[in-house]
């Protein structure tokens, strides 16, 4: 029989928040923590039920879970995320800045109004909960802090110069927070390529335009969720303790072609 929170050694509890968990990347990355032993905190916006499914996955796995509804643009928002996440499960140790979205806009065509809620949700949000969370993982005496950025970062992006914009400050945030986190808490970020989910599913399925993109991925495919999910599970681990404020790219090789 699983003990209940009271009962179990408090150095033994393992407790993570992942943004955006109702779906794609952030609910493969749910699923492998609880795999490696954390009960998570499920965020979502607007999908309830893929939030609530994660949850149900979770509880098979025998791990605790709760899914918990935030705008990760909203510091309000966050500040009651964390703290219920507290409330529910006991503590927080991991966080998982994952929750994000994309559009595409020329330069002259982007909205002032579209530039700033990217930005809040991608960058300000990632520091948001940085800073709600950072405080219980150094009372716990442990932490980790993985942000989900992206390619884009790296390379730019055509008609999306506020989604890359706003991914690179997070490599900035991720770097900074190590510094002054350590030796507790570890930051590090992980850097998607393709990865097949909503979010590129119109891409990578549109039979025009996948052929471009596989042509240019050396491993000829786009990654699965689950794929990102390991990497961002491993750097929560306990084996990823000496490495930090690192980004660890996940791209299927296709950086060495851009
Ligand atoms: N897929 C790729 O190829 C790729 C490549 C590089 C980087 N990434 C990054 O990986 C992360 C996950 O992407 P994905 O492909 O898994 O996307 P996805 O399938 O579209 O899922 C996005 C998730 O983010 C949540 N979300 C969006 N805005 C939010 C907000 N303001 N507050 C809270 N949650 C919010 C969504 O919640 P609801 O469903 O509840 O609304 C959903 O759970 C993103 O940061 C993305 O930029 C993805």
């Amino acid at each position: 029989m699983q003990a209940t929170r009271a009962e179990r050694d408090p150095r033994e509890m393992r407790i993570a928040l992942v943004t955006g968990a109702s779906r794609g990347i952030g609910a493969a990355t749910a699923l492998a923590l609880a795999r490696r032993g954390f009960d998570v905190a499920v965020n979502y916006l607007r999908h309830r039920e893929g939030a609530e499914a994660v949850v149900r996955e979770i509880e098979r796995l025998g791990r605790r879970a709760v899914a918990l509804r935030a705008d990760v643009g909203d510091y309000a928002q966050v500040r009651e995320l964390v703290a219920q996440t507290v409330e529910a499960l006991g503590g927080l140790h991991a966080l998982v800045n994952n929750a994000g979205y994309s559009s595409h806009y020329s330069l002259e065509e982007l909205p002032v109004e579209e530039w700033r809620r990217m930005v809040a949700v991608t960058l300000d949000g990632a520091f948001y909960s940085c800073k709600e969370a950072a405080p219980h993982m150094r009372r716990a005496g442990w932490g980790r802090i993985v942000n989900v950025c992206s390619l884009r970062a790296m390379t730019g992006s055509d008609h999306g110069v506020h989604y890359a914009s706003a991914k690179a400050g997070l490599l900035g945030l991720t770097k900074s927070l190590a510094r002054e986190l350590a030796p507790e808490v570890t930051v590090n970020a992980v850097s998607p390529g393709y990865t097949l989910t909503d979010m590129t599913r119109p891409a990578l399925e549109d039979p025009q335009k996948a052929e471009g993109i596989r042509a240019q991925i050396p491993l000829r495919r786009p990654a699965s969720p689950e794929e990102v999910a390991a990497v961002i599970a491993f750097l929560c681990s306990e084996e990823a303790s000496y490495i930090t404020g690192e980004t660890i790219n996940v791209n299927g090789g296709i950086y060495m072609r851009s």
